[in-house]
C-alpha cells in the first residue's frame, strides 16, 4: 500500500480504534472466550465488543487453518480494512524444536544458527504468524534466573553475533517475503540481571555497565534488521523499561535510528501502577505513551485512558498517530493489506512443520551445542559389555525446556530408543522415571544397582524439569535433585563407570557429584533431534566441539561468576596475602569457565603472532589427538589502562575449525578499533591509545597474549 493510502486510512479511523490497534490480546478474547495458555497474570480488563472488533493485533495461538479463519472473521466485522497482526513465542523452534538458546551460543556457530532460524521461520510462517518475540538478547550471569535458557550467554559479543544471525534467519531481506516471519528482538533492556537472580526482580547498574555489556546485543539485533524491540519487565535506573524514554528514545530511536514498533511485555503497561511510578492507569498510560510505546501486551490501560489523556491535553494526537502510523507500516511491510493471512497454508504447514530436512538442520546445531566437561576415557561409549541407562531424561521426548509450545514431545525419539537402536539388548534401563509434579524422582536405587549389577558402565540422564526453567523458575538451589545424586553416588560405590548426561536450561550445582563421574556432557535441552545427537557423541559418531556460553560456579555463593570481570584494587593474586579479593572457602575461578569445552581429540594453539602494523593476531593450531575434531579459536583483548576500568578480557573473536588428526593451520583474526572501543565517562564511544593485550586461546582461561601498543594511526 502506498505511504499516502496508509496515512488517509489512518485519518479515517476514531481514536478508539487507533487505542486498540495499539493493543494485543490473546485471540479467545476477540471470541468472548475465558483466555486459556496465557504467558503472564490474568487481570480484568473490561474491552467492550467495539473495542475487541478492532484490536490491532493477537498473541499466543497459531496454526494456519486457525488464524486464516481467525483473520476473516475479524475482517467480516471490521469498519475499516486493517488486518490483525499475529505474534507468538517461536524461541527455539516452531514444531521442530532447537536446542535452547543457551545451547545455541555454545556452538559458536552463527552460520548455522541462522539456517537453523530461516527453518523456524518456514515453520512459523505457514502456521500464519507474522512474528516471534524473538531472539531474547539479554546478557545473563546468573543462573538461578531461570530464563538464562533463553539467552545466548555471558558475552556481549556472542550474545550480539547469535542475535544478528537470527533476525537475519528470520527475516531474510525481508520479513515480507514468503517463507518469512518479523523479528521481535527482546527484552530491552538488561532483563537479565534481576538482583538475586529472582524473575521481575531490581535491575540497578552503572551507564557504563549497561552500555559496555548489556545494550550491544540488542544493538546488534536492532542493526539487522529487527522489525520490532519488546521492552522489559524491570526497571533500568529506577525507571521501567516500559516507560523509560533514556531506553526507548534518547538509545533506541535516536542513537540507534530504530524505526520499527516497540511491544510492552505482558501487561507491563499497567504494572508500572505496582512499579509506584504511575498514580493510576491515566498516568500509565501517559508515561508509556510519552516514551515511545507502540503497543500495549494484555493489559487495557490505552484502550481506557487515550480519550482522556487526549482531552486534558496530557498527550497529543500527534504521539498517538506516531504508534498507529509505526503498526500499519508493520502491517504493510508483511504486505498483509494484500494479503491479511500472508504464508499461512495448511498444505505447507503439513509438509514443512517437523520435516526430515528441519529435524536434520536441528541435529547439527544440537552436536554443536553440546559441551564435554569431562572425560576421564570412559568416552566414547564401545558397546562390549551391557550398558547401564538411567535417569528422568533416559525416556522421554521431553527434551525440550520452555517456550516450546508447538513442540510435539509424543513424536519425539526418546534417548532409550536411540541407544537401542546401536546397542540393541546390551542396554539395560533402571529408574528412568520422567519427572512428574515432583522436582525429584522417586528413589529406586537399590533395585537399578541390581539391574545394572553385569553392566561396568551406566549412563545416567541426569537434569532440572523442564517446567523448572523459563520464565517465573528463579531457584537458590541449582543442585541436581536428591535421588538423582544418590543414584549417581551409588554406581560410583558399586564400582561403575558413570557417564553423565546433564538436561538442563541453565550452569547447574553440579560440584558436588562431579567425582563421582567419570565423563560429563552437558547437554542442555537439546530439542527434538536431541537423542540422536546424544547418541552420535556417546558413540563416537560425533567429536563433541560445544563451548561453554556461560561459566559453571563452584557453587550458588560464587554467583555471578563471569570471565569479563574487572581486576579490582586488590586482585587476588598472592595466596599469602589476606588483603586481597577472594573468598576465604572457594577460588575466584568458576568450576568450568566460559569458552571451555573438550573434545575427543586434543589441540594446541601456540605462537601468537602480532603483524608489525598491529592489525592481525594469528596463532597456528594444531590436532595432536588422533581423531578429527573440531574446535573453537577464540580472540580476547585487554584494555590495560584506560579512563575507566576495563575488564581483564573481552572476547571480541572467534573461528570455529575442523582439523584432521595431525593437521595444523593459521588462523588470523583482524585488529580493529571497534574491538578495543567502549564508552568512556561522558559517555562517549570510542577508544583510547595505549597498551593492550592481545589474546589468543581455547577457552577464556586456555588463552597466551601479547602487550601491544596502540595508537589511531594504527587501526582503521
Ligand atoms: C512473557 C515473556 C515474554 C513473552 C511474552 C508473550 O511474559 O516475558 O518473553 O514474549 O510474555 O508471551
Amino acid at each position: 500500500m502506498e505511504k499516502n493510502k496508509l496515512l488517509e486510512l489512518v485519518s479515517e479511523m476514531t481514536l478508539e480504534e487507533k487505542a486498540m490497534q495499539m493493543t494485543q490480546l490473546v485471540p479467545d478474547m476477540l471470541y468472548h472466550l475465558a483466555p486459556a495458555n496465557l504467558t503472564g497474570p490474568t487481570r480484568q480488563w473490561h474491552f467492550t465488543d467495539r473495542q475487541l472488533q478492532c484490536a490491532g493485533s493477537v498473541l499466543g495461538k497459531s496454526g494456519a487453518a486457525y488464524l486464516k479463519k481467525l483473520q476473516a472473521d475479524y475482517l467480516k466485522d471490521a469498519r475499516l480494512p486493517i488486518p490483525l497482526l499475529f505474534m507468538a513465542d517461536v524461541i527455539h523452534g516452531y514444531e521442530t524444536i532447537l536446542p535452547i538458546p543457551l545451547a545455541q551460543g555454545c556452538s559458536f556457530d552463527p552460520e548455522l544458527v541462522e539456517e537453523n532460524a530461516a527453518a523456524v521461520a518456514r515453520e512459523a510462517a505457514a502456521a500464519g504468524l507474522h512474528v516471534t518475540f524473538s531472539p531474547m538478547a539479554d546478557l545473563v550471569r546468573d543462573p538461578r534466573w531461570g530464563r538464562v535458557m533463553e539467552s545466548c550467554g555471558e558475552d556481549p559479543y556472542l550474545n550480539g553475533q547469535m542475535a544478528a544471525a537470527t533476525v537475519r534467519g528470520y527475516q531474510g531481506k525481508d520479513p515480507g517475503e514468503k517463507g518469512k516471519i518479523a523479528a521481535c528482538v527482546k527484552h530491552f533492556a538488561a532483563y537479565g540481571q534481576p538482583e538475586g537472580g529472582r524473575d521481575y526482580n531490581t535491575v540497578d547498574m552503572s551507564r557504563g555497565m549497561l552500555r559496555d555489556f548489556y545494550l550491544p546485543a540488542y544493538r546488534e539485533a536492532v542493526q539487522a534488521g529487527a522489525a520490532m524491540v519488546m521492552t522489559s519487565f524491570n526497571t533500568v535506573e529506577r525507571v521501567p523499561s516500559t516507560c523509560s524514554r533514556l531506553l526507548l528514545d534518547r538509545i533506541l530511536r535516536r542513537e540507534w535510528d530504530f524505526q520499527g514498533v516497540v511491544i510492552s511485555d505482558y501487561s507491563a503497561v499497567e504494572e508500572l501502577m505496582n512499579h509506584s511510578v504511575a498514580a493510576d492507569a491515566l498516568e500509565a498510560g501517559e508515561k508509556s505513551l510519552h516514551a515511545g510505546m507502540d503497543i500495549e501486551m494484555m493489559s487495557g490501560v490505552y484502550a481506557a485512558s487515550l480519550q482522556n489523556l487526549l482531552e486534558q491535553g496530557r498527550i497529543t494526537q500527534e504521539e498517538i498517530d506516531t504508534c498507529v502510523i509505526r503498526i500499519l507500516e508493520l502491517k504493510n511491510r508483511l504486505g498483509l493489506f494484500e494479503n491479511p493471512c500472508k504464508d499461512a497454508d495448511e498444505e505447507q504447514e503439513q509438509r514443512l512443520c517437523g520435516c526430515k530436512e528441519h529435524l536434520e538442520l536441528a541435529r547439527k546445531l544440537a552436536l554443536e551445542s553440546m559441551v564435554l566437561l569431562k572425560n576421564e576415557d570412559v568416552l566414547p561409549v564401545s558397546a562390549h559389555a551391557p550398558l547401564g541407562l538411567a535417569g528422568p531424561f533416559a525416556d522421554t521426548g521431553g527434551l525440550f525446556g520452555e517456550w516450546s509450545y508447538m513442540g510435539n514431545r509424543e513424536k519425539t525419539r526418546t534417548l532409550r530408543e536411540a541407544l537401542e537402536a546401536v546397542y540393541g539388548t546390551q542396554l539395560v534401563t533402571a529408574m528412568t522415571e520422567p519427572f512428574r509434579q515432583s522436582p525429584d524422582v522417586p528413589d529406586s536405587v537399590e533395585e537399578a544397582l541390581e539391574r545394572f549389577r553385569p553392566c561396568e558402565l551406566c549412563i545416567v540422564a541426569a537434569g532440572e524439569p523442564e517446567w523448572q526453567t523459563g520464565e517465573a523458575t528463579s531457584k537458590t538451589n541449582l543442585r541436581l535433585s536428591p535421588n538423582q545424586e544418590k543414584l549417581i553416588h551409588a554406581l560410583r560405590n558399586a564400582g561403575k563407570k558413570v557417564v553423565l548426561l546433564l538436561f538442563s536450561g541453565r550452569p547447574l550445582d553440579i560440584a558436588p557429584i562431579l567425582d563421582a563421574a567419570d565423563a560429563v556432557l552437558q547437554v542442555w535441552f537439546p530439542g527434538s533431534a536431541g537423542a540422536y545427537a546424544v547418541t552420535d557423541i556417546l558413540t563416537g559418531k560425533y567429536n563433541p566441539s560445544g563451548r561453554l556460553s556461560m561459566s559453571f560456579p563452584r557453587n550458588v555463593g560464587q554467583i555471578p561468576v563471569y570471565y569479563d570481570c574487572y581486576n579490582t584494587g586488590r586482585p587476588s593474586l598472592d595466596p599469602e596475602n589476606r588483603f586481597c579479593s577472594r573468598y576465604l572457602d572457594c577460588p575466584n575461578s568458576p568450576l568450568f569457565p566460559f569458552g571451555y569445552g573438550l573434545s575427543y581429540t586434543t589441540f594446541s594453539c601456540r605462537g601468537l603472532k602480532i603483524s608489525e602494523d598491529n592489525t592481525t593476531a594469528s596463532v597456528l593450531v594444531k590436532n595432536t589427538g588422533s581423531r578429527r575434531g573440531e574446535t573453537v579459536v577464540q580472540l580476547y583483548v585487554r584494555d590495560v589502562s584506560a579512563s575507566v576500568v576495563r575488564p581483564l578480557k573481552e572476547l571480541k573473536g572467534f573461528r570455529r575449525i575442523a582439523l584432521d588428526a595431525g593437521e595444523e593451520t593459521e588462523v588470523t583474526f583482524r585488529i580493529t578499533a571497534d574491538m578495543l572501543s567502549f564508552y568512556n565517562e561522558d559517555e562517549q564511544w570510542g577508544w583510547e591509545p595505549g597498551e593492550f593485550d592481545i589474546m589468543v586461546g581455547l577457552d577464556s582461561e586456555q588463552i597466551e597474549g601479547q602487550r601491544v601498543y596502540l595508537s589511531p594511526a594504527d587501526l582503521p
